[in-house]
């Protein structure tokens, strides 16, 4: 999806970018072992196939990714914004007839940043980027059923358990939005800001002194 090329949304503890073809190296590595290919339920692809990804998820109208960067790492500018990567978060529009529907996914690819608080900033920003931006009324999250961290997280989020499908050992969680579940949201992230991808990136360092 185009909309967000140029967007950046900046957390407490994270920014979100664009995924770009410069993230694309680091991704590939990422998506190497074993145990983020089961969690994510992911097949292992070559370099190429990962750069065709990504200008996928960038091009199609059904696909919106940000990559989660470390702030305080990004703040830093001498740091190359590759090493500042710790994973990333996608919103999928499931259903062409209606989209206001989306599939959310989230991945923390470096285990130590995950059980810190990450994972539930940056899903609270993207559902509120997407209700806000792309008029999403409904987010559904399928996850695999040994994934007890992520089913804990999309509950905590306010998601509710709404079908298991025992063949593919999923759980699918939803979270219809409405006006309460809007002001929750806004709420949980006001401080999120949105600015220019490009212009906040010649400027990395004033991040912190705003
Ligand atoms: C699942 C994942 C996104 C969670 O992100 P995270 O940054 O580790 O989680 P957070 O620290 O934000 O915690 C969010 C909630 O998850 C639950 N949680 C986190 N770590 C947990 C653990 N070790 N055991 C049980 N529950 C846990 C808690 O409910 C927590 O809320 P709380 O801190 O208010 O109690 C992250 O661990 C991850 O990406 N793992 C690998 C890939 C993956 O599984 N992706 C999801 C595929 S659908």
């Amino acid at each position: 999806m185009k909309i967000n090329e140029n967007t950046l949304l900046e957390g407490q503890k994270v920014v979100l970018v664009p995924y770009n073809e410069e993230h694309v190296p680091r991704y590939h590595e990422w998506m190497k072992s074993p145990e983020l290919q089961q969690l994510t339920a992911s097949e292992p692809l070559s370099l190429e196939q990962e750069y065709d990804m990504q200008r996928s998820w960038r091009d199609d109208n059904d696909k919106c990714t940000f990559i989660i960067l470390d702030k305080q790492r990004w703040a830093d500018p001498s740091v190359e914004e590759e090493q500042c990567m710790l994973g990333d978060v996608n919103i999928f529009l499931t259903d062409p007839t209606d989209l206001s529907v989306a599939e959310l996914e989230i991945m923390i690819a470096e285990p130590s940043y995950r059980g810190r608080g990450v994972g539930k900033e940056v899903t609270s920003m993207m559902m509120s980027y997407g209700v806000a931006k792309l008029g999403i009324k409904k987010f559904q999250a399928k996850i695999g059923l040994d994934n007890q961290v992520s089913v804990a997280m999309f509950k905590k989020l306010r998601f509710n358990e709404v079908s298991v499908c025992d063949v593919f050992r999923e759980v699918t969680l939803e979270l219809t939005v409405d006006e309460s579940v809007r002001a929750t949201l806004q709420d949980d992230v006001v401080y999120m800001k949105e600015r220019d991808y490009r212009q906040t990136c010649s400027s990395r360092h004033e991040l912190f002194s705003q």
